[in-house]
């Protein structure tokens, strides 16, 4: 297996592969996702997943983006990326997983294992991860992922041309090896 592949009860999370560009079209397309993101255009243009995905295999980096995809079956469900800081200490989580799969705890299981992917294979001393004040599904993703809320930057992102308030929250690397510590004590 790649070791790029990681592996989790329910998943597979792999680098992105060119016959993923199909599903990301679609679900990047869904306003649902996009509205939630900042960086997703909407109307997602054609072929902007190809050259995505080609611009992430002509440079890849150790924290993705990979592919969420089911252990069974291997759907390709959602996308997660640790995007690495120019000090490559820390790095920014994002992610988003397609509707049809939403409530299931499954980025919830993904985040989980790419942070301690980061800390353990990374040596990331911090991950954190922003989302907008109307979206509590990612923040509580976040918090069950163990990220602490760090406050608000507010008006700290433009979408679609409006002010959005920003959730900032972040798990450090001493969180981390305390919790591992409590993890290894059960
Ligand atoms: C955010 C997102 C990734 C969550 O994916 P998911 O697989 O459904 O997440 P999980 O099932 O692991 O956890 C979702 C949690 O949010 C909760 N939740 C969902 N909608 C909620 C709402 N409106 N208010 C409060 N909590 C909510 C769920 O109940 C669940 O918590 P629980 O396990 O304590 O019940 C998904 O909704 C998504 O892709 N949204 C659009 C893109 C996006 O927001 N990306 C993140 C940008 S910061």
């Amino acid at each position: 297996m790649n070791k790029m592949t990681l592996e989790t009860e329910r998943l597979l999370i792999r680098p992105l592969a060119r016959n993923d560009a199909p599903m990301i079209q679609k679900y990047a397309g869904d306003l649902r996702i996009a509205q939630m993101t900042i960086l997703i255009p909407h109307p997602y243009p054609e072929g902007l997943a190809e050259s995505w995905i080609e611009e992430t295999l002509a440079n890849p980096s150790p924290g993705g983006p990979f592919a969420l995809t089911l252990k069974l079956g291997g759907e390709f469900i959602g996308v997660m990326e640790l995007s690495l800081c120019d000090d490559k200490q820390r790095a920014e989580a994002g992610f988003w997983i397609a509707p049809l799969f939403w409530g299931h705890g499954l980025c919830t299981e993904a985040l989980k294992e790419v942070i301690d992917y980061g800390f353990r294979e990374l040596k990331l001393l911090r991950i954190f991860a922003g989302h907008f004040s109307e979206n509590p599904a990612s923040g509580r993703v976040q918090k069950k992922a163990g990220l602490k809320w760090e406050g608000v930057h507010r008006m700290g992102a433009i979408r679609f041309g409006e002010p959005r308030d920003l959730v900032m929250c972040a798990i450090t690397r001493p969180d981390w090896e305390a919790r591992e510590k409590t993890i290894s004590k059960v």
